[in-house]
């Protein structure tokens, strides 16, 4: 088979359950980006914390941080708003409008600047009579604020879900999809919906998500916490059968935002969590201070080869294929095909807490990773480490620190 045949091949088989998709051309990889919610939160008291307050301010230092210390240059394209940038009313002639006291200038030329700075611009809202925060929501007003947001220049939008019937959501986020596509306006639309509905016990419809948006929140939002990155973790394994075809290029399930560069993660916490977003072509959406983030957790970040993984033209949501002693595996497949054979990025995460790094043993052909020439085995974030070759029923030692991750190339030869 020619290269580009077996690519379609394994196209064809890694979402073989979609019969359409959302077909605006955006998303082809998973989006990369800095959205503020995680880390700066609600917070909009700008005379207490001015440097740090949801305000024009913060959104052109962080895009200046973002096109200027080699974060676009990796791809982290999109800057974005979440919530709590608006004004409580809307304004005479029923649009939305910031505050303004803390966007003095109106969200048009702050996107302009942003697009001056060759990054895309991003924005929220919210499907409800309500944002989260109590701002307004978009209930009833579908069709004027899809108009404004392509007005402001918005390439992103993230709609959430709070105060709605989670019940009878999707078909507003339809029509929504509908208003920004007849805007002309070519805008990635994040959906929350089964962030709403998976929580309380109903299974979301991913062949609607797919049909309908770029991306979509599946759980509940992260927190600054190894427990959140293990229990998004646990959740996206444990329901991967379900949903895991439903990820492919133009629309993406999305575990939430990476925490690294905060508080809550130590360096090799950081570095699982950049793992496992990886393999699980997840949106690859920072929200960090870029202003003071430590230089080594700054370089997780910018991994080139974790960032290669995570946007693989193939676009196939890795699985978890094996647990031992306390560690997962996830393996993903991804491009170069090597003699007809894909290579694979493997991801370790380790739920262990016992002070050493844990050697397991494990072999390629247990992990479902098989070819007659074995493969090059190579670890990403320890370059000074030579790749080493192995054959398929290798037993191969790897060690695994405590609470820790690490991500692996295996490439065939
Ligand atoms: C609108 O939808 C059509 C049909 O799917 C698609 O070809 C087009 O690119 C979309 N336009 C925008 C701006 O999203
Ligand atoms: C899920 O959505 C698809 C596409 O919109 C629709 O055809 C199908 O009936 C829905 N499934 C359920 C169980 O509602
Ligand atoms: C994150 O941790 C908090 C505190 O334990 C918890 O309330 C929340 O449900 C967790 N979120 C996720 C997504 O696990
Ligand atoms: C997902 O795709 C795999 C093949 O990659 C297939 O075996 C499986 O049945 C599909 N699962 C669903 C839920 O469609
Ligand atoms: C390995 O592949 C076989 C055949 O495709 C499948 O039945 C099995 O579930 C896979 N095992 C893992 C760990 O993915
Ligand atoms: C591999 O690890 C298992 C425990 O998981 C152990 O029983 C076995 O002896 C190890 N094999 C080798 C070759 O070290």
């Amino acid at each position: 088979m020619t290269p580009s045949a077996y690519l379609a091949v394994l196209l064809a088989i890694a979402s073989p359950t979609i019969i359409q998709a959302l077909d605006n051309g955006l998303a082809r990889t998973p989006p990369m980006g800095w959205m503020h919610w995680q880390r700066f939160r609600c917070l909009i008291d700008c005379q207490a914390y001015p440097d740090e307050c949801i305000s024009e301010r913060l959104f052109r230092t962080m895009a200046e941080r973002l096109a200027t210390d080699g974060y676009l240059q990796a791809g982290y394209e999109y800057i974005m708003i979440d919530d709590c940038w608006a004004s409580k009313e809307r304004d005479s002639d029923g649009k939305l409008q910031p505050d303004p006291d803390r966007f003095p200038n109106g969200i048009k030329p702050l996107a302009d600047y942003v697009h001056s700075l060759g990054l895309k611009f991003g924005i929220y809202g919210d499907y409800g009579i309500l944002t989260c925060g109590g701002y307004p929501g978009s209930k009833y007003h579908l069709e004027v604020d899809a108009n404004t947001f392509a007005e402001w220049g918005v390439d992103y939008l993230k709609l959430d879900g709070c105060y709605t019937d989670f019940h009878n959501i999707e078909e507003g986020y339809v029509e929504m999809g509908k208003y920004l596509n007849a805007t002309g306006r070519p805008i990635t639309y994040s959906c929350s919906w089964p962030a709403y509905q998976e929580p309380e016990g109903l299974k979301s419809n991913y062949t609607k998500l797919a049909e309908t948006c770029n991306l979509w929140r599946n759980w509940d939002d992260i927190e600054d916490s190894w427990d959140n990155v293990t229990d998004i973790v646990d959740w996206f394994s444990g329901n991967q059968d379900r949903i895991a075809n439903f990820s492919g290029p133009g629309h993406w399930n999305d575990p939430d935002m990476l925490l690294i560069g905060n508080y809550g993660l130590s360096y090799e916490q950081s570095k699982a969590q950049m793992a496992v977003w990886a393999v699980m072509a997840a949106p690859l959406i920072m929200s960090v201070d870029l202003r003071t983030i430590e230089p080594q957790m700054k370089n997780i970040l910018l991994n080139a080869e974790a960032i290669r993984v995570n946007q693989d033209p193939l676009g196939i949501m890795g699985r978890l294929v094996l647990k031992k002693e306390k560690i997962d595996i996830w393996t993903k497949p991804v491009l170069p095909i090597v003699k007809g054979t894909n290579s694979y990025a493997v991801a370790l995460m380790s739920r262990r807490v016992d002070g050493y790094p844990r050697r397991i043993n494990v072999t390629l052909s247990e992990l479902n990773i098989t070819h007659p020439g074995g493969f090059i085995l190579k670890d990403i974030f320890s370059p000074q480490n030579e790749p080493v070759a192995h054959k398929d029923k290798d037993v191969i030692f790897i060690r695994v620190p405590p609470t820790g991750g690490l991500l692996l190339l295996a490439t065939p030869r």
